[in-house]
């Protein structure tokens, strides 16, 4: 019986079209919210560099923003060498305080004395000055 099935068709269709047009609609709302990751050679990192970033990623991007000064558990380090002074805790942005706060911690931040080589550091603070 094809009317029948006409039927059926017409009626599975349309609620298909929704579902997939609200798919869509949030699709293109996510794509705005969190901007493409770009690839070490769009940031035109060097090798230390590039170390440094794989070294953040894995350590420090769950709780800090590296291109937003948007707060996640800790504040956003975009730019975080621009400016003369940290922006939460005041302290001078220099790579003897800064490497202070990634090996003894701070607050809630761990320390990660344990986890990152000399080598490691300096392949960070090279990252971190990019930012
Ligand atoms: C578990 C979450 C967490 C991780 C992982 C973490 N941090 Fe933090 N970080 C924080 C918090 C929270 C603060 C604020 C501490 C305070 O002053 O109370 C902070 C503070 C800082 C500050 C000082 C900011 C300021 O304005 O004073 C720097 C620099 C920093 N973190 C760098 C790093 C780096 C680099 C890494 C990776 C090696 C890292 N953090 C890993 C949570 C984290």
């Amino acid at each position: 019986m094809p009317s029948e099935k006409n039927g059926f068709a017409v009626k599975t269709r349309i609620p298909l079209f929704f579902v997939g047009a609200t798919v869509l609609a949030f699709a293109a709302l996510a794509a705005c919210d969190v901007e493409r990751r770009k690839s070490d050679a769009e940031l035109g990192l060097n090798a230390q560099q590039a170390a440094g970033r794989q070294i953040y990623d894995t350590e420090c991007g769950r709780c800090h923003e590296p291109y937003s000064a948007r707060g996640k558990k800790g504040p956003g380090l975009k730019g975080i060498y621009q400016r003369k002074y940290l922006s939460l805790s005041g302290l001078p942005a220099t790579d003897e305080r800064v490497t202070d706060i990634v090996r003894s911690g701070r607050g809630e931040m761990p320390g990660f004395s344990q986890k990152l080589s000399a080598q490691d550091m300096q392949d960070l603070l090279a990252y971190l000055h990019t930012l």
